[in-house]
């Protein structure tokens, strides 16, 4: 089905078939209308960008692109198409068919998945509202759009859900979702990485690295569900997240080109001074994305994440690829805890830990990126390897997190030491003042077509076909 653009809200669910949805959704839209201009990106609402927009959900060809105002974007609500007897593929549920209205009992935890997924979306055009001012060029200023007004759509997506299935509560969180806001004190988004800063472009590519995979996971996850308009829902939002993750992988793909490249050229390490960012600096954002992105999966032992896979509503990733019981009755799972000092591992019950294998899965696919990036400075000649630090270094959440108790750190290689070590060594690991002012410093617009900062290479090649000289941003 290709969606109507005439209708005020585009849409693939037959909005108009229901017309009190349809008057919530359209009351709502001008509080998401002023939400993005409030709090969206600063400087560029009135330029014309080169966006794609969502026309349909057809594999083949969903997205259409052309030059658009950002205010003028299209936010609709697209569905995957319903799988014809769908099942519940998971849970105390198994085998029933897959659910078309929220069952009753399970109305409240529902409701706080979706608005917890629904909180990161507008939180991530918060932190990145300020970056179109300090773009590396306009292919990467349009792509940083992009990114911007899908997390805009995905917003859309979980409102449409607590609009369609949650009556009066629904609607109350969907205007709640509207007034925090990221790294408000008093009225901040629900997880912690979505109230940190992206203060600079290279912060922005870990993040879209990072934290938007950790938004594929959790997607992924919830795909899952038993409870069909949110499988379908999240389904489609995953066709636009490769996009974001893409921008993370390539740009801090072409930093490490541009660093190498000064490393030769200069016969240095240290090409801070010839405008580039080291390999080191590299590392330590590197560290700090990975450690508050992996915080997101949660304790690594949950009641709460066995009660949803219990009740179907949030399963393993890519759950009916997995070959056992789907109920997890007897099996167990690998978790690493500490233990005399030490962290080692130890078989729990596979229910209770749900969200350490999703983290799991998710940590192996950070790595993928990481081992095409090192396979990068390896060619250039470079004798250096970006790492993933341990799961365990610098968490906030779980047993390496709070609970890890008193004066207990860990390093990026896993290894338990005390406080008193850590404060010396930790301008090694994470990002100093110093790094944080000297990437700020690299942050001067560069806005011709063609052109790019000194600090990152072009990329390969332009979006949608298009060259990388291409008027990505008419300003
Ligand atoms: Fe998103
Ligand atoms: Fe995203």
């Amino acid at each position: 089905m290709s969606i109507d653009y005439m209708e005020r809200i585009p849409n693939n669910v037959d909005l108009h078939a229901n017309r009190r949805l349809q008057r919530a959704l359209e009351a709502w839209q001008p509080g998401f209308q002023k939400w993005w201009g409030e709090t969206g990106p600063i400087g560029f609402q009135e330029k014309e960008v080169y966006l794609r927009t969502a026309v349909s959900v057809d594999a083949k060809g969903w997205a259409q692109f052309g030059h658009v105002r950002m205010p003028d974007y299209r936010w609709g609500i697209f569905l995957a198409d319903q799988e014809p007897d769908r099942k519940v593929n998971f849970g105390d549920h198994k085998g029933e068919p897959a659910w078309q209205e929220v069952p009753g009992e399970f109305r409240g935890v529902l409701r706080r998945l979706i608005v917890t997924q629904g909180d990161t979306e507008p939180a991530s055009v918060e932190q990145q509202c300020r970056l179109g001012a300090t773009c590396p060029s306009l292919y990467d200023l349009r792509n940083l759009f992009q990114v911007n007004v899908e997390e805009g759509r995905h917003l859309w997506a979980m409102v449409y859900l607590l609009h369609a299935y949650f009556g009066r509560d629904g609607r109350e969180e969907a205007d709640a979702l509207l007034e925090r806001r990221s790294g408000d004190v008093d009225r901040p988004r629900i997880l912690g990485a979505f109230n940190e800063a992206t203060p600079d472009w290279l912060s922005f590519y870990m993040f879209t690295y990072f934290t938007d995979r950790d938004g594929k996971y959790q997607l992924a996850s919830l795909a899952e569900s038993g409870f069909d308009p949110l499988s379908r829902t999240c389904r489609f939002m995953l066709t636009e997240e490769a996009h974001h993750m893409f921008v993370g992988e390539t740009g801090i793909g072409r930093v490490i080109d541009r660093t190498c490249e000064l490393m030769k050229e200069h016969d240095t390490d240290d090409v801070r001074p010839f405008g580039g960012i080291d390999l080191k600096t590299l590392q330590k954002y590197l560290n700090f994305h990975f450690s508050v992105s992996v915080d997101l999966f949660g304790s690594e032992l949950s009641t709460n994440a066995a009660n949803y896979y219990t009740m179907g509503i949030k399963g393993r990733f890519e759950e009916t690829r997995i070959d056992d019981d789907h109920k997890l009755s007897d099996a167990t799972y690998p978790v690493e805890h500490v233990v005399d000092g030490k962290i080692v591992t130890r078989q729990e019950p596979a229910l209770i830990a749900i969200n350490e294998r999703l983290r799991d899965d998710y940590v192996t696919d950070c790595g993928k990126g990481v081992q095409r990036w090192n396979r990068a400075i390896a060619k250039a000649g470079i004798d250096f390897e970006l790492k993933l630090p341990h799961r365990a270094f610098h968490r906030a959440i779980g047993q390496f997190g709070e609970d890890l108790g008193g004066d207990a750190r860990v390093d990026p290689e896993g290894r338990l030491i005390p406080a008193a070590e850590w404060d010396r060594k930790q301008r090694d690991w994470l990002p100093t003042a110093d790094d944080h002012a000297f990437v700020q410093s690299l942050m001067a617009p560069v806005t011709k077509p063609g052109q790019f900062a000194g600090w990152i290479a072009p990329p390969r090649r332009g979006i949608n076909n298009q060259g990388p000289d291409f008027e990505y941003v008419k300003l």
